[in-house]
């Protein structure tokens, strides 16, 4: 029997079960719920039913509440209040899961008396991921299964723990067959009836709670040792408060209290930006204006070229899901030491338990080396990392031409280069896009794929997809210079320069940008990366602070000296040396030092990243604002709080952004112009997301 739409009812002797199907991900909306209640309460009052199945079809148990309908008004049975009707059923419910019971959806699998789950299910409350904490119950009710220990981590990190852990936790109470789930769930409910299982609820359940009585120092200690991950979010202290709760108060009052912390980080910006964060993840995957059946071509080997900081990285991504990789260096000392390097990063992995000692020779196994381009004529996709040098990027790509086999996707990881014009020394420039890496390049997360003004259709839908088998964010950006990432980096480097050597020390500019959220400040960045990447030795020239540094042999924390002082274990302090040449040079250049406040280094480099961004916006470099917020999310540490720098100026409103930057511009100069897409936006009293 269809109860709405996405629910159906259904009995099986004297077993209801109660099936959701609400593709893609069965979040619990209006009508989900609705359905599941209306169908519980079929099951309570059909005289023939002793228990019931709750399970979804599709992909996935339930995946959470409806995140799309956060901030429209709620339709009955709010959430809560359909746990009310399961918790209080007279008949045991057995949620059935698979796929991903995630968020509310476990919270509703809480509710029930029973949980079954296949092998491969898995559970968790990500709520934290969205700025949120579980508000259905589920720092009140985890604790109650899990003990609190695990319910602090589990919710704390968002992370999900897969079937057989759950069952070792207590949390699911019996494993399915995969693939034989709704068949097990009527098995196991026939053995709760014969056996006169009662109704279990967690809400009563105590035994865990006591054991966390008697160590009042776990949340203390938990904060401590979470402090540096936590820094700056507000839902990981909310979750720790919510659990204390449950530990403090009666299950009633620690429900109110979740609930009145829900609603609290609900409301605040930080939620906001990260909801935003998560759409815009998605939506990055979206091609603009290609035939959505644009066929992607297979990737069966891969080569790279270089094995320095950025090449061996880049083969680990392809090991790593075991696609075979040919590296080509110039010669076999520098080949030999790529390869090293390789080899030591997967042990480290290893000997952190992160990865199985015996992958190691596994993956080293799909890396070939090779001092001979030609071992590259059978490769389906080729990736250029050699120097940050035009001619001898095209020289490489001349010779590729004559090696690559016809059809394979010849793609260059260059930072700041014009990639036309490297695709121009081949005789299929058609064949070739960016795909620019982050470093370390097994590690960041994101990928700007670049297309030129001849890249085929299909190598761009390949790459995109690319990026996704190898635990990439993917992001399409157009060939400019230094594409969305870096070129929003020189807008910063711009004025962060030009802050110092107008008074302000690397120290302070540091702070405002390590108090604003990002993980380190625009100085402590240079040093970490080296001053010297990019720099021309041979062109010296004393043009800069940056240079001057250089030519001293401060090339940041490898030399024990940059913009700051390290010691040997790394820690650093402000260098007077540093800020000596800084002063020299300004009294060089004839800049009268003077007070410069957090303020000012706020809004001039802030202002100055989301100017930029808009210019790129508008040339159609990045294809949504919000593509624009994941590179700078995702490669360069922005906050996921404040939701990417063009989600920022929405939030502040763009008149504001507007008046900013005329002030700026009366004060500092042209600079800080307005890109005309803001003032376009401002007239028409739009944001960056309607762009
Ligand atoms: N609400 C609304 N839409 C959702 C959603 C949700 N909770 N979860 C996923 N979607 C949408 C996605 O936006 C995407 O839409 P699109 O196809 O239009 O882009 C589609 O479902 C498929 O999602 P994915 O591309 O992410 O599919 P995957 O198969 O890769 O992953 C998933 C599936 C693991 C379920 C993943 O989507 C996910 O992690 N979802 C979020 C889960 C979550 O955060 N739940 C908690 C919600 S908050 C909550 O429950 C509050 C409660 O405590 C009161
Ligand atoms: P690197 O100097 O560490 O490595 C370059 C390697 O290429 C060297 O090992 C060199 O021996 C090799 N090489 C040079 N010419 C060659 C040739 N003709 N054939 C084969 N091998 C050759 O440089 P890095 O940092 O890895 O940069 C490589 C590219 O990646 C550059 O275009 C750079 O702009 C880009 N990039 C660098 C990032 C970084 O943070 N280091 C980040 C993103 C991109």
């Amino acid at each position: 029997m269809k109860v709405n739409d996405v629910v159906t009812y259904e009995v099986d002797g004297p077993i209801a079960v109660i099936t959701v199907n609400s593709p893609p991900v069965n979040a619990l909306s209006n009508a989900v719920r609705q359905g599941v209640a209306g169908a519980v309460q079929t099951a309570i009052g059909d005289n023939g039913v002793g228990a019931m199945v709750l399970i979804c079809e599709g992909r996935t148990f339930f995946a959470g509440a409806d995140i799309t309908e956060f901030g429209k008004p709620q339709v009955e049975p709010s959430l809560r209040n359909l746990q009310l009707i399961v918790e209080n059923a007279t008949k045991p419910v057995i949620a059935a899961i698979h796929g991903t019971a995630l968020g509310g959806g476990l919270e509703l699998a809480l509710v029930a008396h029973y949980r079954i789950a296949v092998p491969s299910a898995k559970c968790g409350l990500p709520e934290v991921n969205l700025g949120l904490l579980p508000g259905a119950g589920g720092t009140q009710r985890l604790p109650r299964i899990v003990g609190v220990e695990k319910a602090l981590d589990l919710i704390t990190s968002g992370a999900p723990v897969g079937a057989r852990a759950a069952k070792e936790m207590g949390l699911v109470d019996e494993l399915a067959a995969e693939g034989n789930l709704r068949a097990d769930a009527i098995g196991f409910a026939q053995r709760l009836l014969d056996e006169g299982r009662p109704l279990l609820k967690v809400r009563d359940r105590s035994e865990k709670l006591d054991e966390a009585r008697g160590k009042p120092e776990i949340f203390a200690d938990f904060r401590k040792a979470n402090a540096k991950k936590f820094r700056g979010f507000k839902a990981p202290e909310h979750i720790i408060r919510c659990i204390e709760a449950a530990l403090e108060k009666p299950f009633d009052e620690g429900m109110a209290y979740e609930r009145e912390l829900f609603n609290e980080l609900q409301a605040d910006s930080q939620s906001a930006a990260q909801r935003h964060v998560f759409f815009a993840e998605r939506q990055a995957a979206k091609i603009v204006g290609l035939a959505a059946d644009t066929p992607t071509l297979p990737i069966a080997k891969v080569g790279v070229i270089g094995a320095g900081t950025m090449g061996g990285g880049i083969a680990m991504n392809f090991a790593n899901v075991g696609i075979p990789v040919t590296i080509v260096e110039a010669k076999q000392e520098t080949l030999d030491r790529g390869l090293k390097i390789i080899r030591g990063n997967y042990e480290t992995t290893a000997k952190k338990g992160r990865m199985k000692p015996e992958d190691v020779e596994t993956r080293m196994g799909l890396l070939t080396g090779s001092v001979a381009m030609e071992d590259l004529a059978d490769c389906d996709l080729i990736i250029e990392a050699v120097f940050e040098n035009l001619d001898v990027k095209r020289e490489v790509f001349g010779k590729l031409d004559r090696i690559a086999r016809p059809g394979a996707i010849l793609a260059t990881n260059t930072s700041y280069l014009d990639i036309d014009d490297i695709a121009a020394a081949t005789s299929r420039p058609e064949s070739v896009v960016g795909l620019h890496f982050f470093s370390p390049a097994n590690v960041m997360k994101l990928l700007e794929v670049v297309r030129t003004k001849d890249t085929r259709p299909e190598i761009i839908v390949t790459a995109m997809k690319l990026a996704k088998t190898i635990g990439k964010i993917g992001v399409l950006v157009g060939n400019g210079f230094g594409f969305v990432g870096n070129r929003i980096l020189a807008a910063r480097n711009a004025q962060a320069d030009r802050l110092v050597l107008e008074g302000a020390t690397p120290w302070a500019v540091d702070k405002v940008l390590y108090d604003f959220g990002f993980a380190m400040g625009h100085f402590q960045m240079r040093d970490l990366v080296g001053l010297d990447v990019g720099w021309n030795r041979e062109a010296t020239s004393s043009a800069n602070v940056r240079e001057i540094l250089n030519e001293m042999g401060r090339h940041g924390q490898k030399t024990k000296g940059g913009y700051y002082d390290y010691d040997e274990n790394r820690r650093q302090t402000p260098s007077t040396v540093a800020m000596q040449v800084i002063e020299d040079f300004a009294a060089k250049q004839g800049i009268a030092r003077r007070a410069v406040s957090d303020e000012e280094i706020h809004d001039r480099i802030l202002f100055a990243m989301v100017n930029e961004g808009a210019r790129i916006l508008d040339e159609g470099i990045a294809s949504r604002a919000s593509d624009i917020d994941i590179v700078w999310i995702t490669g360069y540490g922005w906050p996921k709080y404040r939701g990417g720098p063009m989600f920022w100026a929405d939030l502040q409103g763009l008149p504001v952004v507007l008046e900013k930057l005329k002030a700026l511009e009366a004060a500092h100069g042209e600079a800080f112009s307005s890109s005309p897409l803001i003032e376009r936006l401002v007239a028409e009293g739009k944001g960056f997301k309607d762009a």
